[in-house]
């Protein structure tokens, strides 16, 4: 049945609105319930993706999710789904969340507050009476953040089959440990889980996140209706060179790989930029070996991390990493692997509208933007239509134990996302 043969938002009473049933309290107090798991003596949360503290925010998610009647499963990479069975389930579901994992100096909102999100909205749907006729499920994507096995949005990419589900086990992290060790550890924790087939279709999939940038705090605005993401790529460059006693050695003989790599770094920064500030160039790991004060370096792997909003663009720039690291590398070695490539994405235009239209029912007010920061909506976005709802970050402030939005803007959110989940429910 579709939404224009059933009832539209605007027809349904305006008191059962899903909106009028988002519980502000309930909201913010799981969020400080799931800031607790991995917390920071900063104020922020360590939780790397498969450990512990990942599986115990999974876990505790479950507990909420089963308490509303919600049906549990994961799936072989370790994606968490909640789902509130439509009166039509042969129909596609509606999916809605983010991520759990964290940077490991992580704020408390990052990710996290698109999956509460989404289990609010559903519970305010639940609460308010309406009927869905799809299924609506709530997803944890597992290894968003990609900080401790990269790349990046390992379990949506999976998902959405950007990347096989082999390779992605395969992946391991600085210890050595691969995701599927991992998995295998955390394996006894979910025995009352059941499996689910990787990657099932979607009807739509939206995602409410946190901005991470300045944009709708400068605007005073309450919600951004995101209209895509810039590119990425992500590269890995190993740096050879020769152990040798920082003693005896003469520098003239010298194959330091450290200052090789420190060349290298300054020469994509200067080349990796433009006057409007609109590339991004980060070097944010840079590990030498053996790492001891009197040994010169034999070798540095660092991390590159290029974004721009343009393909053509960040191709071009992107093509320039290699380059620039094999020209500065004497008399050293560069090898140069790129880890990841995410072209920039639009999302579906329909769910701005219904998005820009929920907003706007809601009398918040709102602006059209692109995301500078990747989410998971991206690798769905490949294969389904997706969408994406910004709320404001106080300054900006994000990857860093300081990130904060406001309690009334993250409900704000809640509610543009309850209404449009329960609309798309509808369809
Ligand atoms: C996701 O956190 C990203 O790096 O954009
Ligand atoms: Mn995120
Ligand atoms: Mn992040």
């Amino acid at each position: 049945m579709s939404m224009t043969e059933h009832q539209s938002l605007t027809q349904v009473d305006q008191s059962a609105r899903p909106s009028n049933f988002v519980n502000h309290e309930r909201l913010n107090a799981r969020l400080s319930e799931m800031a607790k798991i991995g917390a920071t003596p900063g104020g922020g949360v360590n939780r790397a993706a498969l450990t512990p503290e990942d599986a115990k925010a999974q876990l505790q998610l479950a507990r909420w999710a089963t308490d509303l009647g919600l049906f549990v499963t994961r799936d072989a990479i370790g994606n968490l789904f909640l789902r509130l069975e439509g009166t039509q389930p042969e129909l596609l579901p509606v999916l809605s969340g983010s991520h759990i994992d964290s940077q490991p100096t992580g704020g408390k909102f990052d990710g996290i507050y698109g999956v509460i999100a989404a289990l609010e909205a559903v519970q305010a749907i639940v609460e308010s009476g309406c009927a869905v006729s799809r299924s609506v499920e709530v997803v944890a994507w597992v290894n968003e953040e990609g900080s401790r096995f990269a790349p990046s949005m390992m379990g949506s990419g999976v998902y959405a089959v950007l990347r096989s589900l082999d390779a992605a086990l395969h992946l391991v992290d600085a210890e050595g440990v691969s995701v599927k060790a991992a998995l295998q550890q955390l394996e006894p924790l979910f025995t009352s889980i059941p499996m689910r087939p990787m990657g099932l279709p979607i009807y739509r999939y939206i995602e409410a996140h946190i901005e991470q940038g300045p944009v709708l705090e400068k605007d005073g605005l309450e919600i951004g209706v995101v209209t895509g993401i810039q590119g990425k790529h992500t590269y890995k460059v190993t740096v050879t060179g020769e152990a040798a006693h920082a003693g005896t050695a003469p520098h003239k003989t010298r194959k330091d790989a450290l200052l090789a790599a420190a060349g290298m770094v300054t020469a994509l920064a200067t080349e990796l930029c433009d006057a409007q500030d609109i590339t991004r160039f980060t070097v944010g790991r840079l590990n030498v070996y053996p790492n001891a004060p009197s040994v010169v370096p034999q070798e540095v792997v660092f991390s590159v991390d290029l974004r721009h909003p343009d393909r053509e663009l960040l191709e071009q720039l992107s093509a320039l990493v290699p380059e620039v690291c094999n020209r500065m590398a004497a008399p050293c070695s560069a090898h140069v692997e790129r880890l990841y490539t995410a072209a920039p994405i639009e999302f579906d235009q329909r769910l701005q509208q219904n998005i820009e239209a929920a907003a706007r029912d809601l009398g918040m007010t709102y602006r059209f933007m692109l995301s500078a920061a990747g989410h998971d909506a991206g690798p769905i976005q490949s294969k389904y239509p997706a969408g994406m709802i910004f709320v404001p970050s106080v300054s900006g402030i994000t990857h860093n134990e300081a990130e904060l939005t406001h309690p009334r803007d993250l409900t704000n959110g809640t509610q543009v996302l309850a209404n449009v989940l329960w609309s798309l429910s509808m369809e």
